[in-house]
């Protein structure tokens, strides 16, 4: 049985066997996701689940989906739920939180998945506040296979496990404290999906110029990219490095291709391009600290 949702904090009103509830301000792509594995897993109740969003069409869709409430204002939302969940995009964070502020009470959990807002500039928007916490998704949450990256504010610092119980229908949960860790993992795991993409489409375009038909081409890379990571999973306690060496024979073609990798210094331009993504990501965490 996974750890209650309501255990984590020993002084909430909240009774022993009965579900916190959580609320989702922002029901597009990630709210939607969430909200769809909670629900679907069985980790969370409709009944519990409460959503607010600016514009109407998809609240609608979710209430008749899967029979969770829907309310008509932020302020509403807050009211309604112990757990908020802020799914809006970074961009509509500070405008959306600056006029509602007040509405919190020092008992709510708030969760913010929005990417660029470190705990420090949640904390100034929502000084009442005391339990803050980080996710970082990436939208391989939509089917449930994602990597999710949390950290947790000083006086959240008992919600590891909630966090982990709660999001783990949507994927893979790690731990990461803000900082270098929370830094890597949102450019190796959150833009990850898009790194992993313009592989992607290297592939497929070689492939293509060398006579297969664009929709072939395409599912041969997708199934070689699954193929090879099914492999991985399914060997978990093997080195990937072994796995490689599965492929390769001695002078062989495998072989030319790596030397070739290497030779070209693929690695040093990758972790280039990542180091050059961490420090956007801080340059976006400086610009919402000053705002
Ligand atoms: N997608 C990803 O891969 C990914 C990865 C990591 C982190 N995240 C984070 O997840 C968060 C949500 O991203 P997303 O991809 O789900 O964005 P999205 O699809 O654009 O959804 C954002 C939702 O927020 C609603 N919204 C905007 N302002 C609002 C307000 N003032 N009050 C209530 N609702 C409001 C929008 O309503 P409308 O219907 O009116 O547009 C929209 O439905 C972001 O913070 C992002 O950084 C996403």
């Amino acid at each position: 049985m996974p750890h209650d949702i309501e255990m984590a904090n020993e002084s909430s009103s909240v009774g022993p066997r009965e579900w916190r509830k959580i609320g989702f301000i922002g029901t597009g792509h990630m709210g939607q996701a969430m909200i769809q594995a909670f629900i679907e897993s069985g980790r969370v109740p409709a009944n519990k689940i409460y959503a607010a969003n600016r514009s109407d069409g998809k609240l609608k869709k979710m209430q008749e989906q899967f029979g969770i409430n829907v309310v008509a204002t932020n302020e509403q939302l807050i009211d309604s739920c112990e757990i908020v969940i802020i799914a809006v995009k970074p961009q509509d964070l500070a405008a959306m939180l600056e006029p509602i502020a007040s509405t919190f009470l020092p008992s709510h959990i708030v969760i913010s998945l929005a990417a660029g807002f470190s705990l420090r500039s949640l904390q100034r928007l929502l000084p009442d506040v005391k339990a803050l916490i980080r996710v970082m998704p990436n939208t391989p949450a939509t089917i449930r296979r994602a990597v999710l990256g949390y950290c947790l504010g000083k006086d959240a610092s008992g919600y590891g496990p909630m966090v982990e119980d709660l999001f783990s229908p949507l994927g893979l949960v790690v731990p990461a404290p803000e900082g270098e860790l929370f830094q890597s993992l949102t450019v190796g795991t959150g833009s990850g999906p898009g790194f992993v993409f313009e592989l992607m489409q290297y592939w497929q375009e070689w492939m293509e110029e060398h006579g297969f038909a664009p929709n072939v081409a395409r599912q041969m890379v997708v199934q070689t990219f699954l193929g090879a990571a099914e492999l991985a999973v399914k060997h978990k306690d093997v080195p990937l490095h072994d796995l490689q060496d599965r492929v390769v024979s001695k002078k062989g073609v495998t072989a030319a291709g790596l030397q070739s990798m290497r030779e070209l210094e693929i690695e040093r331009a990758l972790r280039y391009s990542f180091e050059k993504a961490v420090l956007r990501d801080a340059e976006i965490e400086r610009s919402t600290a000053r705002d």
